[in-house]
Protein backbone atom coordinates (compact mmCIF):
# COMPACT_ATOMS: atom_id res chain seq x y z
CA UNK A 1 0.00 0.00 0.00
CA UNK A 2 2.92 1.95 -0.18
CA UNK A 3 1.85 4.30 -3.03
CA UNK A 4 -1.60 5.11 -1.77
CA UNK A 5 -2.81 6.69 1.21
CA UNK A 6 -4.61 4.88 3.59
CA UNK A 7 -6.04 5.34 7.06
CA UNK A 8 -3.38 7.01 9.37
CA UNK A 9 -4.22 4.64 11.96
CA UNK A 10 -4.18 1.73 9.93
CA UNK A 11 -0.72 2.58 8.11
CA UNK A 12 2.02 0.18 9.19
CA UNK A 13 4.53 1.29 11.11
CA UNK A 14 7.98 -0.93 10.35
CA UNK A 15 9.85 -0.90 13.78
CA UNK A 16 6.74 -1.36 15.18
CA UNK A 17 5.28 -3.86 13.34
CA UNK A 18 8.18 -6.06 13.65
CA UNK A 19 8.01 -5.67 17.39
CA UNK A 20 4.55 -6.60 17.98
CA UNK A 21 3.91 -8.84 15.44
CA UNK A 22 3.93 -12.47 16.51
CA UNK A 23 6.14 -14.68 14.98
CA UNK A 24 4.56 -18.04 16.36
CA UNK A 25 0.80 -19.21 15.88
CA UNK A 26 0.86 -19.94 19.96
CA UNK A 27 1.07 -15.87 20.08
CA UNK A 28 -1.23 -15.15 17.75
CA UNK A 29 -5.09 -14.25 19.07
CA UNK A 30 -7.80 -15.08 17.38
CA UNK A 31 -9.06 -16.55 13.88
CA UNK A 32 -9.05 -19.70 15.50
CA UNK A 33 -10.73 -22.24 12.38
CA UNK A 34 -8.07 -20.38 10.20
CA UNK A 35 -5.27 -20.78 12.78
CA UNK A 36 -6.43 -24.87 13.20
CA UNK A 37 -6.66 -25.38 9.22
CA UNK A 38 -3.42 -23.83 8.43
CA UNK A 39 -1.63 -25.73 11.48
CA UNK A 40 -2.64 -28.74 10.42
CA UNK A 41 -1.42 -28.18 6.71
CA UNK A 42 1.64 -27.33 8.60
CA UNK A 43 1.87 -30.23 10.32
CA UNK A 44 0.69 -32.59 7.42
CA UNK A 45 3.07 -31.26 5.16
CA UNK A 46 6.33 -31.45 7.82
CA UNK A 47 5.52 -34.89 8.06
CA UNK A 48 5.36 -35.70 4.68
CA UNK A 49 8.42 -33.69 4.19
CA UNK A 50 6.76 -31.82 1.23
CA UNK A 51 6.04 -28.28 0.82
CA UNK A 52 3.35 -26.36 2.26
CA UNK A 53 0.32 -25.97 -0.29
CA UNK A 54 -0.33 -22.33 -1.75
CA UNK A 55 -2.08 -20.45 0.23
CA UNK A 56 -4.45 -17.15 0.05
CA UNK A 57 -5.09 -14.74 2.89
CA UNK A 58 -7.79 -12.59 2.37
CA UNK A 59 -8.77 -9.43 4.53
CA UNK A 60 -9.41 -6.07 5.36
CA UNK A 61 -5.55 -4.31 5.82
CA UNK A 62 -4.11 -4.70 9.57
CA UNK A 63 -5.95 -8.08 10.55
CA UNK A 64 -2.53 -10.35 10.33
CA UNK A 65 -2.04 -11.16 6.69
CA UNK A 66 1.55 -10.71 6.33
CA UNK A 67 1.87 -11.93 10.07
CA UNK A 68 0.65 -15.45 9.27
CA UNK A 69 2.47 -15.73 6.08
CA UNK A 70 5.53 -15.09 8.15
CA UNK A 71 4.39 -17.26 11.02
CA UNK A 72 3.95 -20.16 8.26
CA UNK A 73 7.24 -19.31 6.86
CA UNK A 74 8.77 -19.94 10.64
CA UNK A 75 6.62 -23.24 10.98
CA UNK A 76 8.23 -24.73 7.68
CA UNK A 77 11.31 -23.85 8.42
CA UNK A 78 10.96 -22.11 5.10
CA UNK A 79 13.14 -19.05 3.98
CA UNK A 80 10.53 -16.15 2.91
CA UNK A 81 10.84 -13.97 -0.11
CA UNK A 82 8.73 -11.05 0.30
CA UNK A 83 7.03 -8.96 -3.01
CA UNK A 84 4.10 -6.96 -3.96
CA UNK A 85 1.85 -7.20 -7.02
CA UNK A 86 2.32 -3.59 -7.55
CA UNK A 87 6.27 -3.94 -7.59
CA UNK A 88 6.56 -6.34 -9.93
CA UNK A 89 6.67 -4.78 -13.32
CA UNK A 90 7.75 -7.25 -16.06
CA UNK A 91 7.58 -11.09 -16.33
CA UNK A 92 11.44 -11.20 -16.01
CA UNK A 93 10.89 -9.82 -12.29
CA UNK A 94 8.75 -12.58 -11.47
CA UNK A 95 11.11 -15.21 -13.36
CA UNK A 96 13.94 -13.39 -11.55
CA UNK A 97 11.70 -14.12 -8.03
CA UNK A 98 10.98 -17.70 -9.13
CA UNK A 99 14.49 -18.52 -10.08
CA UNK A 100 15.81 -17.94 -7.04
CA UNK A 101 13.91 -19.67 -5.01
CA UNK A 102 14.84 -22.99 -2.49
CA UNK A 103 13.22 -26.16 -2.50
CA UNK A 104 10.27 -25.94 0.78
CA UNK A 105 10.83 -21.41 -0.14
CA UNK A 106 7.43 -19.34 0.62
CA UNK A 107 7.00 -16.67 -1.71
CA UNK A 108 4.83 -13.97 -0.59
CA UNK A 109 2.70 -11.91 -2.79
CA UNK A 110 1.55 -8.75 -0.47
CA UNK A 111 -1.71 -7.14 -2.49
CA UNK A 112 -2.06 -10.28 -4.96
CA UNK A 113 -4.75 -8.56 -6.71
CA UNK A 114 -2.60 -5.70 -8.13
CA UNK A 115 -0.66 -8.02 -10.47
CA UNK A 116 -0.85 -7.11 -13.79
CA UNK A 117 -2.88 -9.58 -15.92
CA UNK A 118 0.14 -10.69 -18.15
CA UNK A 119 2.40 -11.36 -15.41
CA UNK A 120 -0.40 -13.34 -13.60
CA UNK A 121 -0.52 -15.68 -16.77
CA UNK A 122 3.01 -17.44 -15.56
CA UNK A 123 2.35 -17.93 -12.59
CA UNK A 124 0.02 -20.22 -13.44
CA UNK A 125 1.73 -23.27 -14.55
CA UNK A 126 4.27 -22.20 -11.97
CA UNK A 127 2.00 -22.58 -8.91
CA UNK A 128 0.52 -25.98 -10.17
CA UNK A 129 3.57 -27.56 -12.63
CA UNK A 130 6.30 -25.94 -10.71
CA UNK A 131 7.51 -25.00 -14.41
CA UNK A 132 8.27 -21.75 -15.84
CA UNK A 133 8.00 -20.94 -19.58
CA UNK A 134 10.29 -17.49 -20.17
CA UNK A 135 11.01 -16.06 -23.51
CA UNK A 136 14.80 -15.58 -23.81
CA UNK A 137 16.65 -13.73 -27.19
CA UNK A 138 14.52 -11.06 -28.91
CA UNK A 139 13.64 -10.94 -33.01
CA UNK A 140 14.37 -14.18 -35.15
CA UNK A 141 16.21 -15.67 -32.44
CA UNK A 142 13.53 -15.32 -29.54
CA UNK A 143 12.42 -18.97 -28.16
CA UNK A 144 10.49 -20.32 -25.26
CA UNK A 145 12.31 -22.24 -22.70
CA UNK A 146 10.95 -24.22 -19.82
CA UNK A 147 12.32 -24.49 -16.67
CA UNK A 148 12.22 -26.40 -14.02
CA UNK A 149 11.08 -24.32 -10.33
CA UNK A 150 11.77 -26.24 -6.88
CA UNK A 151 8.79 -26.81 -5.69
CA UNK A 152 7.45 -23.61 -3.57
CA UNK A 153 4.72 -22.23 -2.02
CA UNK A 154 3.15 -19.16 -2.91
CA UNK A 155 1.02 -17.50 -0.03
CA UNK A 156 -0.62 -14.41 -1.11
CA UNK A 157 -2.32 -11.55 0.48
CA UNK A 158 -5.58 -9.68 -0.41
CA UNK A 159 -7.60 -7.25 0.84
CA UNK A 160 -9.95 -7.77 -2.32
CA UNK A 161 -10.29 -11.43 -2.89
CA UNK A 162 -12.98 -10.83 -5.30
CA UNK A 163 -10.78 -9.29 -7.83
CA UNK A 164 -8.64 -11.85 -8.44
CA UNK A 165 -9.42 -14.03 -11.57
CA UNK A 166 -10.92 -17.80 -11.18
CA UNK A 167 -7.58 -19.30 -12.83
CA UNK A 168 -5.21 -17.50 -9.68
CA UNK A 169 -8.37 -17.89 -7.58
CA UNK A 170 -8.02 -22.28 -8.26
CA UNK A 171 -4.73 -22.44 -8.25
CA UNK A 172 -4.31 -21.76 -4.79
CA UNK A 173 -4.92 -25.14 -2.78
CA UNK A 174 -6.03 -23.22 0.53
CA UNK A 175 -8.00 -20.14 0.66
CA UNK A 176 -8.36 -18.30 3.91
CA UNK A 177 -10.25 -14.93 4.85
CA UNK A 178 -9.49 -13.09 7.98
CA UNK A 179 -12.40 -11.34 10.21
CA UNK A 180 -12.91 -8.37 12.30
CA UNK A 181 -11.58 -8.93 15.67
CA UNK A 182 -13.85 -8.60 19.13
CA UNK A 183 -13.12 -6.83 21.55
CA UNK A 184 -11.94 -9.90 23.83
CA UNK A 185 -9.35 -10.48 21.75
CA UNK A 186 -8.12 -7.37 20.92
CA UNK A 187 -7.81 -6.45 24.61
CA UNK A 188 -5.17 -9.52 24.58
CA UNK A 189 -3.76 -8.36 22.05
CA UNK A 190 -3.03 -4.89 23.54
CA UNK A 191 -2.20 -6.18 26.88
CA UNK A 192 0.52 -8.45 24.98
CA UNK A 193 2.03 -5.27 22.69
CA UNK A 194 1.57 -3.30 26.61
CA UNK A 195 3.99 -5.82 27.81
CA UNK A 196 6.47 -6.03 24.77
CA UNK A 197 6.65 -2.01 24.98
CA UNK A 198 6.85 -1.87 28.40
CA UNK A 199 4.09 -0.11 29.18
CA UNK A 200 1.54 -0.26 32.29
CA UNK A 201 -1.91 -0.86 31.18
CA UNK A 202 -4.56 -2.24 33.59
CA UNK A 203 -7.52 -4.34 32.02
CA UNK A 204 -9.78 -1.97 31.85
CA UNK A 205 -7.41 0.67 29.58
CA UNK A 206 -6.81 -2.58 27.64
CA UNK A 207 -10.58 -2.97 27.20
CA UNK A 208 -11.29 0.33 25.82
CA UNK A 209 -8.81 0.92 23.48
CA UNK A 210 -9.87 -2.67 22.77
CA UNK A 211 -13.11 -1.97 21.57
CA UNK A 212 -12.44 1.40 19.97
CA UNK A 213 -10.41 -0.64 17.47
CA UNK A 214 -12.43 -1.01 14.36
CA UNK A 215 -12.05 -4.98 14.99
CA UNK A 216 -8.04 -4.38 13.51
CA UNK A 217 -5.06 -5.28 15.97
CA UNK A 218 -2.85 -3.08 14.21
CA UNK A 219 -5.53 -0.49 15.06
CA UNK A 220 -4.89 -1.37 18.64
CA UNK A 221 -1.40 -1.35 18.53
CA UNK A 222 -1.04 1.89 16.97
CA UNK A 223 -3.67 3.83 19.29
CA UNK A 224 -2.06 1.90 22.54
CA UNK A 225 0.92 4.38 21.58
CA UNK A 226 -0.85 7.34 21.19
CA UNK A 227 -2.27 6.77 24.23
CA UNK A 228 0.48 5.75 26.01
CA UNK A 229 2.22 9.05 25.23
CA UNK A 230 -1.07 10.83 26.11
CA UNK A 231 -0.78 9.02 29.22
CA UNK A 232 3.36 9.79 30.07
CA UNK A 233 2.52 13.40 29.30
CA UNK A 234 -0.82 14.25 30.70
CA UNK A 235 -1.01 11.51 33.93
CA UNK A 236 1.49 10.05 35.21
CA UNK A 237 2.15 7.42 32.76
CA UNK A 238 -0.57 4.35 33.65
CA UNK A 239 -3.03 3.92 31.17
CA UNK A 240 -6.58 3.34 32.93
CA UNK A 241 -9.94 3.57 31.40
CA UNK A 242 -10.56 6.94 32.10
CA UNK A 243 -6.93 7.92 30.63
CA UNK A 244 -7.85 5.63 27.35
CA UNK A 245 -11.50 7.38 27.07
CA UNK A 246 -9.64 10.86 27.10
CA UNK A 247 -6.72 10.57 25.07
CA UNK A 248 -8.88 8.52 21.91
CA UNK A 249 -11.53 11.18 22.53
CA UNK A 250 -8.44 13.61 21.93
CA UNK A 251 -7.73 11.87 18.90
CA UNK A 252 -11.59 11.78 17.97
CA UNK A 253 -11.90 8.30 18.18
CA UNK A 254 -15.61 7.98 18.89
CA UNK A 255 -17.26 6.02 21.74
CA UNK A 256 -18.16 2.86 18.76
CA UNK A 257 -14.32 3.26 17.82
CA UNK A 258 -15.42 5.42 14.47
CA UNK A 259 -12.89 7.50 13.15
CA UNK A 260 -13.22 10.96 11.31
CA UNK A 261 -13.25 9.69 8.15
CA UNK A 262 -15.46 6.88 9.11
CA UNK A 263 -18.07 9.96 10.36
CA UNK A 264 -17.22 11.82 7.19
CA UNK A 265 -18.47 9.15 5.36
CA UNK A 266 -21.73 8.54 6.85
CA UNK A 267 -22.51 12.39 6.77
CA UNK A 268 -21.45 12.90 3.00
CA UNK A 269 -24.06 10.10 2.67
CA UNK A 270 -26.57 11.42 4.81
CA UNK A 271 -26.41 14.55 4.26
CA UNK A 272 -25.08 15.44 0.88
CA UNK A 273 -26.93 12.59 -1.00
CA UNK A 274 -30.01 12.30 1.03
CA UNK A 275 -28.72 8.68 2.68
CA UNK A 276 -28.09 6.92 -0.63
CA UNK A 277 -27.94 5.38 -2.53
CA UNK A 278 -24.41 6.79 -3.91
CA UNK A 279 -21.85 5.11 -5.78
CA UNK A 280 -18.74 4.49 -4.21
CA UNK A 281 -16.45 6.59 -6.47
CA UNK A 282 -19.25 9.77 -6.11
CA UNK A 283 -18.84 9.08 -2.50
CA UNK A 284 -14.98 8.96 -2.87
CA UNK A 285 -14.90 12.32 -4.32
CA UNK A 286 -17.05 13.91 -1.78
CA UNK A 287 -14.58 12.75 1.30
CA UNK A 288 -11.71 13.11 -0.64
CA UNK A 289 -10.45 9.81 -0.85
CA UNK A 290 -9.68 7.31 -2.91
CA UNK A 291 -12.00 4.96 -3.84
CA UNK A 292 -10.03 1.39 -3.33
CA UNK A 293 -9.27 2.75 0.20
CA UNK A 294 -12.92 3.39 0.84
CA UNK A 295 -13.85 -0.14 -0.39
CA UNK A 296 -11.21 -1.83 1.19
CA UNK A 297 -10.57 -0.18 4.44
CA UNK A 298 -14.05 1.94 5.81
CA UNK A 299 -16.49 0.34 4.10
CA UNK A 300 -16.01 -3.15 4.95
CA UNK A 301 -16.51 -2.45 8.67
CA UNK A 302 -18.74 0.08 8.55
CA UNK A 303 -21.30 -2.06 6.90
CA UNK A 304 -20.38 -5.19 9.55
CA UNK A 305 -21.54 -2.93 12.19
CA UNK A 306 -24.23 -2.25 9.82
CA UNK A 307 -23.99 1.61 9.32
CA UNK A 308 -23.87 1.32 5.59
CA UNK A 309 -25.67 -0.76 2.97
CA UNK A 310 -24.66 -1.86 -0.47
CA UNK A 311 -27.08 -2.40 -2.60
CA UNK A 312 -27.04 -2.59 -6.57
CA UNK A 313 -27.52 0.54 -6.64
CA UNK A 314 -25.23 1.67 -4.32
CA UNK A 315 -24.30 3.05 -0.59
CA UNK A 316 -26.78 3.24 1.47
CA UNK A 317 -27.14 4.76 5.56
CA UNK A 318 -29.21 2.76 7.47
CA UNK A 319 -31.72 4.06 10.99
CA UNK A 320 -27.81 3.23 12.81
CA UNK A 321 -26.20 5.73 10.90
CA UNK A 322 -29.21 8.58 11.07
CA UNK A 323 -29.55 8.06 15.06
CA UNK A 324 -25.91 8.31 15.32
CA UNK A 325 -25.71 11.75 13.53
CA UNK A 326 -28.70 12.41 15.63
CA UNK A 327 -30.77 12.44 12.36
CA UNK A 328 -34.15 11.23 11.34
CA UNK A 329 -34.48 9.52 8.07
CA UNK A 330 -36.23 11.45 5.29
CA UNK A 331 -39.31 10.13 3.57
CA UNK A 332 -38.69 8.63 0.10
CA UNK A 333 -36.22 6.30 -1.38
CA UNK A 334 -34.89 5.22 1.52
CA UNK A 335 -37.70 5.32 3.92
CA UNK A 336 -38.68 1.45 2.97
CA UNK A 337 -35.34 0.35 3.71
CA UNK A 338 -36.43 0.27 7.38
N1 LIG B 1 -3.83 -12.15 15.66
C1 LIG B 1 -2.93 -11.26 16.05
N2 LIG B 1 -2.38 -11.32 17.27
C2 LIG B 1 -1.51 -10.37 17.67
N3 LIG B 1 -1.11 -9.34 16.92
C3 LIG B 1 -1.61 -9.23 15.67
C4 LIG B 1 -2.52 -10.19 15.17
N4 LIG B 1 -2.86 -9.86 13.92
C5 LIG B 1 -2.17 -8.74 13.63
N5 LIG B 1 -1.43 -8.35 14.70
C6 LIG B 1 -0.63 -7.15 14.79
O1 LIG B 1 -1.13 -6.22 13.84
C7 LIG B 1 -0.10 -5.80 12.97
C8 LIG B 1 -0.65 -5.81 11.56
O2 LIG B 1 -0.75 -7.11 11.09
P1 LIG B 1 -0.35 -7.50 9.58
O3 LIG B 1 -0.06 -8.94 9.56
O4 LIG B 1 0.71 -6.59 9.09
O5 LIG B 1 -1.73 -7.19 8.84
P2 LIG B 1 -2.08 -7.27 7.29
O6 LIG B 1 -0.91 -7.87 6.59
O7 LIG B 1 -3.31 -8.10 7.24
O8 LIG B 1 -2.35 -5.85 6.86
C9 LIG B 1 1.07 -6.76 13.18
O9 LIG B 1 2.28 -6.10 13.24
C10 LIG B 1 0.81 -7.39 14.52
O10 LIG B 1 1.56 -6.71 15.50
MG1 LIG C 1 0.33 -6.86 5.23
Amino acid sequence: MADRPLATLNNPEPALETTLRPSVFADFTGQAKVKERLEISVQAAKQRGEALDHILLSGPPGLGKTTIANILAKAMGANVKATSGPTIEKAADLAGLLTNLEEGDVLFIDEIHRLQKTIEEYLYPAMEDFKLDIIIDQGPNARSVRLNLPRFTLIGATTRSGLLSAPLLTRFGMRERLDYYDAAQLQKIVVRSARLLNVEIDETGAHEIARRSRGTPRISNNLLRRVRDYAQVRHDGRITETVADKALAMLEIDQNGLDEMDKRILETVIVKFGGGPVGVSSLAVAVGEEPDTIEEVYEPYLIMEGYLQRTPQGRVATELSFKKLGLKPAGGKQASLF
